[in-house]
């Protein structure tokens, strides 16, 4: 797409297992930013889905700890829409480390929400095509189209 900033876009967020228990409070702040809530899920990640889910990382120091925290508990995934989603969502989720968010964006997700890099509550896609392999891993049977092809109108 050539007009991208204003694509109606879909992602994928998921509330990580510390803090799946104030999802009531999180989803209708996710709803008042403007995200349209396509798809839900519970899902309690094994830690080899886990390592898939978060296979780029493999390697790095703190690929254990990530997949040990994210298969600790359930998480719930869900795929949200809105023109410019995928780095709308990002915005309102703030910096990796939560502790960086309280500093630079307060008012974000992981400033209110999380702890630290590890603990930081939420996850939000980080592009495009992460944002369509996320949704097939934990929706497999979700459609893969573009959902608005290029016209202003709100139908989803
Ligand atoms: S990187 O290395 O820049 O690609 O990492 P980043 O994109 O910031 O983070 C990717 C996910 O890894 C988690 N992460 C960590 N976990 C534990 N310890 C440390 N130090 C750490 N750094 C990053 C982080 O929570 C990200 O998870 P998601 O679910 O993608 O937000």
């Amino acid at each position: 797409h050539d007009n991208a900033g204003s694509c109606l876009e879909r992602t994928l967020v998921m509330i990580k297992p510390n803090m799946i228990s104030k999802s009531d409070q999180i989803i209708p702040e996710i709803e008042q930013a403007g995200f349209v809530i396509l798809q839900q899920r519970r899902v309690r990640f094994t830690p080899e889905q886990a390592s898939d889910f978060y296979a780029e990382h493999y390697g790095k120091m703190f690929f254990p700890s990530l997949i040990a925290f994210m298969s600790s508990g359930p998480t719930l995934a869900m795929v949200v829409a809105k023109r410019n989603a995928i780095n709308g969502f990002r915005q309102i989720l703030g910096p990796t480390n939560s502790e960086q968010a309280r500093e630079v964006n307060p008012k974000s997700f992981r400033a209110r929400y999380g702890t630290d890099t590890l603990k930081n509550a939420m996850h939000g896609s980080e592009s495009q095509h992460a944002a369509e392999r996320e949704i097939r891993f934990i929706f497999p049977d979700s459609i893969t189209e573009p959902i608005l092809s290029g016209d202003e109108s709100t139908q989803y």
